[in-house]
């Protein structure tokens, strides 16, 4: 990912935050208790969020540009956070370690759908949960054409994010149990990102 893209980021997202997305960020991580770790936590959009009820926090993103801002707003944020520079493909940390991860519009970077999900299934105890919020596929037809057209173009100037990945899908396959799901577009957002998934799935 480029120093640019993390530079602009948090601007390009600014009037999209303000019409939905900082509430469901807050809607999705505020009742989260016990042991927290958040894969791709870029810039640190999600930390005014957590609750009283986590008791550890880590924050894994693998980009040094985005760390960079991630750790400044870290520094000020509560609970503290542990900061982790390591990609959802190889998490340094024991199987069954934490109670919950979290991944916001992330699993359309990563490389491989299936291994990051295997990776996250991997660190979640038995009956953890996986919280999550990511634009996928379209389910329109005329919009899944234009995200298949835009893909490979989308995928290099946008930090390797894939526009046409069945998220859920994926995560029922990687062996979790879908507990709550919401299917929405984000407001003032491009369309070809614009529909999105979030909610919560269980770790059998
Ligand atoms: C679109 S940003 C989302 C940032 C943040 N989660 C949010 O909700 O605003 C995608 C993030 O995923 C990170 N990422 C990309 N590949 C990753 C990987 N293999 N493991 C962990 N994070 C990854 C990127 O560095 C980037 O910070």
């Amino acid at each position: 990912m480029s120093r640019l893209f993390a530079a602009v980021y948090d601007p390009v997202l600014r009037a999209t935050e303000r019409a939905c997305l900082q509430a469901w960020r807050a809607a999705l991580l505020r009742p989260l208790e016990g042991e927290v770790l958040e894969i791709g936590a870029g810039t640190g959009a999600n930390l005014p969020h957590y609750g009283a009820g986590v008791s550890r926090l880590v924050l894994s993103e693998p980009d040094p540009h985005m760390r960079r801002r991630l750790s400044a707003r870290a520094a000020e944020a509560q609970p503290r956070a542990e900061l982790c520079d390591r990609s959802v493909m190889e998490l340094p940390y024991e199987d069954e370690s934490f109670d919950v991860v979290v991944s916001t519009l992330v699993l359309c970077s990563v490389p491989s759908l299936s291994g990051a999900l295997a990776e996250a299934r991997r660190v979640l105890r038995p009956g953890g949960q996986l919280v999550f919020l990511e634009h996928v596929l379209d389910p329109r037809p005329g919009r899944a054409r234009l995200q298949r057209a835009l893909c490979p173009v989308w995928r290099r100037v946008a930090g390797g994010c894939r526009l046409t990945r069945r998220t859920e899908e994926a995560i029922g396959d990687a062996g979790f149990e879908l507990q709550a799901i919401t299917r929405e577009s984000m407001q003032k957002s491009v369309a070809p990102v614009r529909y999105t998934i979030r909610g919560t799935a269980s770790r059998s």
